[in-house]
């Protein structure tokens, strides 16, 4: 190396250094600056590669700079970027049929983020309550979301949210929402008062511990808003796009929401939300019933973004990506399965396809790891990187286009982390 070429540890520190002089620092970060990636492999600033069994939480669901998208914002960047939602573009409305194609039919609005997408469903549901009033006094307002859920840090999304360490702090909340039992129809249905409008459940929890609920939840909670005219709302910001072995969480119960919001895998890597509204409740937000805009946002629907969006649904269609990870999911789950039968320190594996959490008893690890935080870090030493929520639930949910090597590899440490 030259004397002026800067050591691979040397650029790690200054990345860092600089960091911590310019960012705020709300995240946890560990000292590890990544500088490329290729499918589901990436590359920090000191050379070290790692496999990525947690694809950026779920977002990069085609894995990292997949060809096909480097070729989208290629040739779109070059026509077009963004004009502002005054105007029609072809890439937008490319995304929305496909969402209804693979989902189910509705009309897609789109914004950035998931906390941005739920709060779309929850003033949708506002709208609704106003119009019909029922007999609330002022109109219907009351959300029933679940403990453990996750919507979003935005007020609204916030509040929706049914962990306190998300929302304590920022008071006064908003008012109108309250949270039940996961899993537990008796509980929504004790929870339905004169002011509620709407159910948001994710359905699969994500960040409460990958949590798949029992078969007849979801129908349940379809047929109790279908009693009370409650608007249903599905958050597959996690369970979108293929990652559960369907296109959409719902789908594994066939129970069709009347709202469903994405983002995270649907922008692949990307800043993308999306609310997308059955017909029955779409002229909510239609500008003609209200004589102008009541919902909407500037970026959103941006060509580039939507350019990608729709070639993430081509491409796995095309190489058949979502049957690939309901097998892969099996298999995976077979495997660590079998492994915790002769290995106490994994309690439970529990998600679909290649959405998995692993719940573990570090009580029986004989004191070599005390959290799963502390199984993420020994496997990203070893140059695996997985999650953890919930303290104790590891999380794999790699790219859709994993490859198996890659797979068989990460699962071969993360398993030699447990065994010790
Ligand atoms: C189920 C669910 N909904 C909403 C969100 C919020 O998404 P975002 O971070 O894009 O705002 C998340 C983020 O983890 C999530 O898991």
């Amino acid at each position: 190396m030259s004397n002026t070429e800067t050591s691979p540890d040397t650029l790690t520190q200054q990345i860092i250094d600089r960091h911590d002089r310019a960012m705020s620092v709300n995240y946890a970060r560990y000292p590890v600056a990544m500088i490329r990636g290729e499918g589901s492999t990436l590359v920090d600033a000191s050379g070290k590669e790692y496999l990525d069994l947690f694809a950026g939480f779920g977002a990069s669901v085609l894995g990292h700079c997949h060809p096909d998208l480097v070729a989208t914002v290629n040739d779109q960047a070059q026509k077009l970027w963004h004009v502002g939602n005054l105007f029609h573009t072809e890439p937008q409305t490319r995304a929305a049929e496909a969402i209804s194609r693979f989902g189910f039919a509705g009309r897609s609005f789109f914004c950035h983020s998931g906390a941005d997408a739920n709060v779309g469903a929850l003033k949708l549901a506002r709208l609704h309550g106003q119009k019909n009033k029922g007999n609330s006094t002022g109109g219907r307002y009351r959300v029933i979301s679940t403990l453990g859920s996750f919507h979003g840090r935005t007020f609204g999304a916030m509040e929706a949210t049914g962990q306190p360490k998300v929302y304590e702090g920022f008071g006064p909340l908003g008012p109108g929402h309250v949270h039940v039992k996961f899993n537990d129809l008796s509980a929504v249905e004790s929870a339905i008062d004169d002011e509620t409008i709407a159910v948001l459940v994710e359905p699969i929890q994500g960040e409460g511990g990958v949590n798949v609920p029992d078969d007849g939840y979801l129908a349940g909670l379809r047929e109790l808003c279908d009693k009370h005219d409650l608007v249903l709302i599905f958050d597959e910001v996690w369970t979108g796009v293929g990652h559960t072995g369907e296109y959409f969480g719902h789908q594994h119960w066939n129970v069709t929401p009347d709202v469903m919001t994405l983002a995270k895998g649907v922008g692949g890597g990307l800043p993308v939300g999306v609310t997308h509204v059955s017909p029955k409740f779409a002229e909510l937000y239609d500008w003609r019933t209200h004589g102008h805009a009541v919902h909407a946002t500037t970026l959103g629907g941006n060509c580039l973004s939507m350019a990608v969006t729709a070639t993430i649904f081509e491409v796995l269609d095309r190489d058949q990506l979502v049957p690939r990870a309901k097998t892969l999911g099996q298999q995976i789950t077979d495997r660590l399965n079998r492994f915790a039968e002769s290995n106490p320190t994994i309690k439970a594996v529990r998600g679909k396809g290649l959405y998995l959490g692993v719940e573990l008893d570090p009580s029986a690890s004989g004191g070599r790891f005390e959290s799963g935080g502390d199984v993420v870090k020994a496997c990203m030493d070893r140059g695996v990187l997985i999650n953890a929520c919930q303290g104790n639930v590891l999380r794999i949910a790699p790219a859709l286009t994993v490859e198996e090597d890659v797979l068989t590899r990460g699962l071969d440490i993360v398993e030699d982390v447990l065994k010790g």
